[in-house]
């Protein structure tokens, strides 16, 4: 009887929000998970390490290598080292404001990272499914609904290093044949989102001056409407899309619209705060070009893929706020795990 061999896939990103989810979801499918990770000076891998386990372990099925989107040689040798099944490429300089800082680097990574990647698959020959993390940022200064017919206008230096990547994702599915699709995905969000994105600085605000440890907040715009969804439902859709028979691009969202003041409202109402009273506004935050309003049509990836949010912005924030509340508290209590603090994961045994 011939012995069938788990799924593997490679995530690039893996130490980011959503490769962490990603991973969780794959190994709980049962999958062999490889990811990249940056060597850098201080550990980088906390979001992670709740499911990292000794290599030297039998049972095994994480392991993490190093590497990085601008080093095209590794990612060749990396490849054809795993020979992954699938794909996700998930590592990008993500943050909007900074590309407009960092605008050669984030070309670089954002943009570059994801030819080298897409380029080192075709070079050692593999036979695999690939995913490339476009963003709503695409679409830009177009007014929403969006959806996959939508044109892109992208207002950053982050914006069009992504309509680059969805480009060179689509040109090799239809030059190569390659199993290549985009994910365009708009903003979601979660306990683990990086503390410099709006809700997650909100939310993680929110804990501090609750617990008396700070007194104002500085903002930015607070008229931006988003469409914020929750990131674990968010990747359950990428991996959705690499088992669909067709390779095709989809876009994924809750289809609401909130402001970034509605955002403030629910976050402080939940912690019995007026938000009003604590929010003061840095023009530092102003982006040079800014993205008025993105409002996602998920329409495709519910027919093809079966796909459907649940979790809405309001219920967002109160999660959010929750989580961070939970995890000041854990602070004070070093030999609990804050990464896992939440809903999604079972509560530490103290
Ligand atoms: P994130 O938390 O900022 O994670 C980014 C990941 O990329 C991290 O693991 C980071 O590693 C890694 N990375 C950055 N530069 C790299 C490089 N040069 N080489 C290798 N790895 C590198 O982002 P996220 O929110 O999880 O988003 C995942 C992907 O989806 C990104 O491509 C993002 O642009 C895209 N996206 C996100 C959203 C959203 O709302 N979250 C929406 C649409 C699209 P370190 O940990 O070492 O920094
Ligand atoms: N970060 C931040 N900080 N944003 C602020 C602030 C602030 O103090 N004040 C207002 N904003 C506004 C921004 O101007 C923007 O309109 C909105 O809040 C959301 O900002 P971010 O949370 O930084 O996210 P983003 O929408 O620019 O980009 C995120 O979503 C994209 C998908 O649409 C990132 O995750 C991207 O990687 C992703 O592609």
């Amino acid at each position: 009887m011939t012995e069938t061999r788990a799924k593997r896939a490679l995530i690039t990103g893996i130490t980011g929000q959503d490769g962490s989810y990603l991973a969780e979801l794959l190994l709980s499918k049962g999958y062999e998970v490889h990811g990249l990770i940056r060597r850098a000076s201080t550990f980088n891998t906390a979001r992670i390490d709740h499911l990292y386990t000794d290599p030297h372990v039998a049972g095994t099925r994480l392991f993490l290598h190093y590497g990085d989107l601008s080093d095209g040689s590794r990612l060749a040798t990396l490849l054809d080292s795993v020979k992954p099944d699938e794909v996700y490429n998930l590592a990008a300089q993500s943050h909007v404001r900074v590309s407009f800082d960092e605008p050669e680097y984030t070309g670089n990574s954002t943009g570059l990272g994801s030819i080298r990647l897409l380029e080192a698959i075709r070079m050692v020959g593999l036979d695999c499914r690939y995913y490339q993390a476009s963003s709503s940022e695409m679409f830009g200064a177009t007014p929403p609904p969006q959806n996959e017919e939508t044109p892109f206008y992208p207002r950053s230096p982050y914006g069009a290093a992504k309509v680059y990547s969805y480009w060179v994702t689509r040109n090799y599915r239809e030059g190569y044949g390659m199993f290549a699709v985009n994910g365009i995905l708009f903003n979601h969000e979660s306990p683990r989102r990086g503390e410099t994105f709006v809700t997650r600085k909100i939310t993680r605000a929110v804990a501090r001056i609750k617990a008396g440890q700070q007194s104002e907040l500085f903002m930015g715009n607070l008229d931006a409407v988003r469409d914020w969804g929750y990131a674990p439902e968010y990747v359950e859709a990428m991996w959705r899309m690499l088992q669909h028979d067709e390779p095709t691009d989809y876009v994924v969202a809750t289809g609401t619209d909130y402001t970034v003041r509605d955002f403030l409202q629910f976050s402080f109402e939940h912690a019995g705060l007026d938000w009003e009273k604590y929010v003061r506004f840095d023009e530092r935050y102003l982006r040079p070009t800014e993205v008025d309003a993105l409002v996602g049509d998920a329409g495709k990836a519910e027919r093809l893929l079966g796909w459907v949010p649940t979790v809405k912005t309001p219920e967002l924030a109160r999660l959010m706020v929750d989580a961070d509340i939970e995890a000041l508290d854990a602070a004070g209590r070093p030999w609990i795990d804050t990464v896992t603090v939440g809903p999604w994961a079972p509560a530490p045994q103290i």
